[in-house]
C-alpha cells in the first residue's frame, strides 16, 4: 500500500504527540509544523517523522505551500486555554482557534490536500458561556469552510495520559499546599485517555464514511472536578483537603490568577466553560467508540501509573536499566 504522508498541526503538544506517534507505528510520513523546533525535539528521532520550524500564523503562502506539497491529510491539533478578554472571544483565542484553521485549509484547498481532521472540543458552542467555547466553535466553521476539502471534527471531554495538563498539575498544587480552595467543584466531566483519542484520529484518516462527521469523544465513566482533585492527590501520594469555594470566591481566585505573571492557573473563562457539563450522552458515546474503532481505556487504568512517584522512579530504573 502506497505509504501515507500527513501534516500534523500542533504535533509538538499533549495530544499531537501521541497522534504523531500512532501514524509513525502505521508506517505515515509525518511532518510537524512548530514555532520553536525545541518544543517538537521529542519527535526528531521517530523515524518518518520531518520537524519543520514554521510559525503558521505568519507563514507566506509559498512556505505553507511547501509544507503541503503532496500530503494526503492535514490534522489540526492547535489549541490555547487562555486569552485576552474580548468578544466574541479574545484575540489569541481568535488567532489559534479560528483564524489558524481558515488558514490550514485554504491552503490545503491550494495545495490539493483533499482531507483534514480538526480538534475542537466538547462544548464548543457559538452561544456558549465562555470565549474558548464560542472561538472553539467558530473553529469548526472554518474547518468547514473548502469545499474540497472533507473535514472531519472531534470534540473531546478533558484529555487524560502521562503529560496531561489537569491531572498532574491537581497532583502538583497537593504537592505544595496544605488544601485546595476549588471552585465549580461539582462541575462533571467524562475524561478519555490520550491513547483512544489518537486512535480516533488515525482510524479517520483511512475511514471514508467519517468525512464530514462530527464526532464527541468522551470516556468510560463520569466524575465531578472534586473527584478528580481527589484522585489526583490519591494516585500522587499527597492527598490534601478540598475546600469548594462559593461562585464569587471562586472567580475572585481566578481574576487572581489572571493578575499573576505567567500562565494562569486558572481564568474567569475557564469557569466560565464549567458552566455547562463536560459529558455526553451514553449512547451516541458507545456507537461512536464503535465507529472509530476504540476500546475506552479506563481513566483508574492509567492514571496511578503515571501519578504515583514509586511508579515513576520505578519507570525511571527500567529505562536505565537498574
Ligand atoms: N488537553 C485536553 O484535555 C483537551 C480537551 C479538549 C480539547 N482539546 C484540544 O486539543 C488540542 C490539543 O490540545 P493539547 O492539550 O495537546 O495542547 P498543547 O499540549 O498545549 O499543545 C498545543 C499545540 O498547539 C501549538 N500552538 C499553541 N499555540 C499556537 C499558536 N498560537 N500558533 C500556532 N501553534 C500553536 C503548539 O505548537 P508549538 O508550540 O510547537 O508551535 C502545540 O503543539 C487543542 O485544540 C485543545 O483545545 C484538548
Amino acid at each position: 500500500m502506497r505509504q501515507m504522508t500527513v501534516v500534523v498541526f500542533g504535533g509538538s503538544g499533549f495530544i499531537g504527540s501521541a497522534v504523531v506517534a500512532q501514524l509513525v507505528e502505521q508506517g505515515v510520513r509525518v511532518r510537524v509544523p512548530t514555532r520553536r523546533a525545541e518544543h517538537a525535539r521529542h519527535l526528531i528521532f521517530l523515524p518518518t517523522v520531518e520537524v519543520v520550524e514554521l510559525d503558521i500564523n505568519r507563514a507566506a503562502p509559498a512556505a505553507l505551500a511547501a509544507l503541503l506539497d503532496g500530503a494526503d491529510a492535514a490534522i489540526n491539533l492547535v489549541g490555547v486555554l487562555h486569552s485576552r478578554r474580548g468578544a466574541p472571544y479574545g484575540p489569541q483565542f481568535r488567532q489559534a482557534h479560528v483564524e489558524l484553521p481558515r488558514r490550514i485549509v485554504a491552503a490545503c484547498a491550494a495545495a490539493g490536500v483533499p482531507r483534514y481532521l480538526h480538534m475542537s472540543a466538547l462544548g464548543a458552542d457559538r452561544d456558549g458561556p465562555s470565549m474558548y467555547q464560542r472561538s472553539k466553535a467558530d473553529g469548526e466553521i472554518a474547518a468547514r469552510s473548502e469545499d474540497s476539502v472533507a473535514a472531519t471534527i472531534f470534540r473531546p471531554s478533558v484529555v487524560f495520559g502521562p503529560d496531561d495538563h489537569f491531572l498532574n498539575l491537581f497532583a502538583a498544587m497537593q504537592k505544595w499546599l496544605p488544601v485546595v480552595p476549588l471552585a465549580c467543584a461539582g462541575a462533571e466531566f467524562q475524561p478519555i485517555y490520550v491513547g483512544d483519542v489518537a486512535r480516533a484520529f488515525v482510524h479517520a484518516l483511512r475511514d471514508p464514511k467519517t468525512r464530514h462527521q462530527v464526532y464527541a469523544l468522551g470516556g468510560p465513566a463520569i466524575y465531578t472536578l472534586a473527584e478528580l482533585v481527589r484522585l489526583a492527590g490519591h494516585w500522587s501520594h499527597h492527598r490534601r483537603p478540598v475546600i469548594e469555594l462559593p461562585a464569587a470566591l471562586g472567580r475572585l481566585q481566578a481574576l487572581l490568577f489572571e493578575l499573576l505573571p505567567g500562565t494562569p492557573l486558572m481564568s474567569r473563562d475557564n469557569l466560565d466553560s464549567m458552566k455547562c457539563d463536560n459529558v455526553l450522552d451514553p449512547a451516541i458515546q458507545a456507537l461512536t467508540a464503535a465507529t472509530l474503532g476504540i476500546k475506552l481505556t479506563a481513566l483508574e487504568a492509567v492514571a496511578p501509573g503515571y501519578l504515583s512517584p514509586h511508579e515513576r522512579l520505578d519507570d525511571f530504573r527500567a529505562r536505565a536499566g537498574r
